[in-house]
């Protein structure tokens, strides 16, 4: 089947079984052009908590399907490819948080949405990259931040408060591992272009930024600004919205780092294939999900 087939066949399913196709900016193009909403991790939550479909397929890695699922019980949460995880959410276990816990008792434990369910469960309150430095400042009674398990975006959001901020030493090897020098390199070969960058970057990439947010910031700063050249510091997947909301705007990405393997696991072919067989469901079992999803509405009230 071509892609236009499978598109159409897909968007059939999707009204046959009352579904919905919500998918990252960092999915495959093919996939963004068919989805029922496409956003970054705080949109994609607050999209799965309001909707009314029965059926929610995800085009984004294994934490956001459980995100869905703990924010909606009752619907069917779909990951077409349950190997699409997140190396981020792998950087911490149940029990090293536990171990941080009892070594910082006064800590409020800040708790990156690339997460497994379980330590959102043993978390005070979420955050996303869009929100996390407002977060942080919500949290009044609290002096000390254990933030997990984005060592990068906490040392990030250190520049906004004096509170305490606890890095885990986590990261995202995509976002982690991109260096000072290829900035430098294609900052000589545009000398024009601005430089963006996701906070998951590491802080001498981020210290070169003109502009630092999440995915969704980056692009209505790619939008509204009078820059013709920007260089992109987070997934290429971007790239998909960014040339067709700017066609006149020229993108550079800065590094091979820049892709995301899981997030590419997802295809038109496996998302027809889940929406005939309704499988692979994420469910997360009810004792996670009740302390999971304390932690995600705290976050959620604050706008
Ligand atoms: P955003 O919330 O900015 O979309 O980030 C999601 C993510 O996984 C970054 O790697």
């Amino acid at each position: 089947m071509n892609r236009s087939d499978l598109q159409s066949e897909i968007r059939d399913l999707l009204r046959e079984r009352n579904g919905i196709l919500l998918a990252h900016y960092y999915q495959r193009e093919e996939v963004q052009e068919i989805a029922d909403f496409l956003g970054d991790s705080l949109a994609l939550s607050i999209e799965a908590a309001q909707t009314e479909a029965e059926v929610i397929v995800f085009a984004g890695v294994h934490f956001m399907a459980e995100s869905a699922s703990i924010l909606c019980p009752d619907k069917t949460v779909l990951l077409p490819h349950l190997d699409a995880g997140c190396p981020l959410a792998d950087k911490i276990t149940p029990g090293a948080l536990e171990k941080a816990r009892q070594r910082y008792p006064d800590a409020a434990v800040v708790t990156y949405i690339n997460s497994s369910a379980e330590i959102k469960a043993h978390s005070d309150i979420c955050c996303t990259s869009s929100n996390a430095v407002k977060v942080v400042k919500s949290l009044q009674d609290s002096r000390q931040i254990l933030m997990i398990p984005d060592g990068n975006l906490a040392r990030y959001v250190a520049r906004f408060t004096d509170k305490e901020i606890i890095p885990w030493d986590g990261y995202c090897p995509f976002h982690h591992f991109v260096q000072p020098e290829e900035i430098a390199r294609a900052k000589a070969e545009h000398p024009d272009a601005l430089f963006i960058a996701h906070p998951e970057c590491n802080a001498a990439v981020v210290e070169m930024a003109d502009f630092v947010g999440s995915t969704s910031a980056m692009i209505e700063f790619c939008r509204t600004t009078e820059a013709k050249e920007i260089i992109v510091g987070t997934e290429i997947g971007i790239m998909t919205p960014l040339k067709k909301q700017n066609p006149e705007k020229i993108f550079i990405s800065p590094s091979e780092h820049l892709v995301c393997q899981t997030m590419k696991m997802i295809t038109l072919e496996n998302i027809l294939k889940s929406l005939k067989t309704m499988k692979p469901v994420v469910k997360v079992p009810e004792a996670i999900r009740i302390p999971a999803k304390r932690a995600l509405d705290r976050m959620l009230a604050i706008r």
